[in-house]
């Protein structure tokens, strides 16, 4: 790959895209990333980041003389080879991804003298790529060149995955085009999967699919490691030294949330049964899910009886440690389902907040949280969790119960200090 810099066009500063800007920007590239909310550039040009991702504040400031901000299609365009489209696709009523950001974009792209190749880091279904590029013919754009180039980095660790990713997706109709954004890519040593669009498109897809399903497996296995007196933790070690299974996405817990997992899946259920076909395990996969978000209740319950009138401490709000992600997070169904049952709510997060959790309070320590509740939930396994005297702030619980839904704490240090502890599938301790 020829690592010469190109002028670099991001729609979208939102955990994609600022992402993907930075590192275009540490690799050498001219990046102009524009964003349709002037609070969010203005923040930008200051100098602040307005997402939490470990490692993007330095990369910003230290390629500041490369990247530029801006709320103009056309500030944006000027003299960009390559417009990477980073919006939002997030889930329609029927469980479609909505692409009406996409679609915006491709429609106020300017018509330009120089050639421009459109780049599609969104998760789009299969088939969206023919469909802009019919869009784009139909404008009299047919020399803008259309790439999809799809993101597999997990927010938390978005800067590393995106630096050291395991793979670099590229699906082009043409091929000089693809090999233009695989050269974007010089100086990242990772294997480049070529293909045609419509297979790009669905290996995002699928890759989500399958870790997805993995969890909904492990879940499985711990709920009947629950019935039966076995220890998931030690059923995950086991399968996963297999090296046919490995040991990667074999933690059981709360399920599974965030802004891609929920909404992907749901797409591609929704792409299949579109195009007649019934996706049968996925269909397992989402409904394992909602329901094991559920079952801290069931566990709560079998300790407190009703639930009318007692105190929770939900113990992480964000979906994932290291992030401030809570789009679809697991501890607001389960915030949700505590209140539905008469509980007060205490929440506390080192990052995440949410306005629209109405009912909770919210606090800034884990010992507020927990003083003078009936049971903690750890729901979110931030690392600080495993630092806390637990002894301590277990003397100023009502009642000395805690229910680890990530399995992060070492619940024979918690039982020594006095703790009704459960974890999730763990049956026999
Ligand atoms: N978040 C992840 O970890 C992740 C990982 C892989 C793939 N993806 C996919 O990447 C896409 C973006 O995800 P995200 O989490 O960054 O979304 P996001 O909601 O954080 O950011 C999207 C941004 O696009 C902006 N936007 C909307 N319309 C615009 C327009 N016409 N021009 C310019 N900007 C516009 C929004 O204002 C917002 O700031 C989605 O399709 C998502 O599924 C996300």
């Amino acid at each position: 790959m020829s690592g010469e810099p190109r002028r670099i066009a991001v729609f979208g500063a939102g955990y994609v895209g600022l992402v993907t800007g930075a590192c275009f920007a540490e690799l050498g590239h001219r990046v102009t990333v524009r964003d349709v909310l002037p609070d969010r550039i203005a923040a930008l040009q200051r100098g602040e980041v307005p997402i939490y991702e470990p490692g993007l504040d330095e990369l910003l400031a230290r390629n500041r003389d490369r990247l530029r901000f801006t709320t103009e299609v056309a500030d944006a365009i000027d003299g960009a080879e390559v417009v990477y489209v980073a919006v939002g696709t997030p889930s329609t009523y029927s469980g479609d991804a909505d692409l009406s950001a996409v679609w915006t974009v491709v429609d106020e792209l300017p018509v330009v003298g120089e050639r421009l190749v459109v780049v599609m880091k969104s998760t789009v279904p299969v088939g969206t790529g023919e469909r802009v590029r019919d869009r784009l013919d139909a404008r009299g754009m047919g020399a803008v060149g259309y790439v999809s180039n799809p993101e597999f980095t997990a927010e938390g660790t978005a800067v590393r995955d995106f630096m050291r990713p395991d793979r670099i997706v590229i699906g082009a109709f043409d091929a000089a085009d693809g090999d233009l954004v695989a050269a974007l890519h010089a100086g990242i040593d990772a294997p480049i999967v070529r293909s045609d669009v419509a297979s790009a498109e669905m290996i995002k897809l699928a890759a989500n699919a399958a870790l997805m399903t993995r969890i909904s497996f492990i879940n499985e296995i711990a709920n009947v490691c629950e019935a039966t007196g076995a220890d998931v933790v030690k059923v995950a070690e086991g399968i996963g030294l297999d090296h046919r299974i490995g040991p990667a996405f074999l933690r059981a817990g709360v399920g599974f949330g965030g802004s891609c997992f929920p909404k992907d899946s749901l797409a591609l259920k929704q792409l299949a049964a579109n195009s007649g076909y019934h996706f049968q395990l996925l269909n397992a996969v989402i409904e394992v899910n909602e329901l094991q978000k559920r079952r801290v209740v069931g566990k709560l319950r079998h300790h407190l009886g009703t639930l009318r009138g007692t105190t929770i401490a939900l113990l992480g709000l964000a979906f994932k440690p290291n992030t401030d992600d809570i789009r679809e997070a697991p501890s607001l169904v389960l915030a949700g389902r505590l209140l539905a049952e008469g509980a007060d709510v205490r929440v506390w997060d080192p990052v995440a907040t949410s306005d629209e959790l109405h009912g909770v309070t919210h606090v800034d320590t884990v010992a507020a949280a927990v003083a003078g509740a009936d049971a903690a939930v750890l729901v979110t396994e931030w690392p600080e969790l495993a630092e806390l005297d637990w002894e301590a702030l277990g003397a100023s619980m009502r009642r000395r119960l805690l229910v680890d839904g990530r399995n992060m704490l070492d619940r024979d240090a918690l039982r020594a200090a006095g703790f009704a502890y459960e974890g999730i599938g763990r049956g026999a301790g």
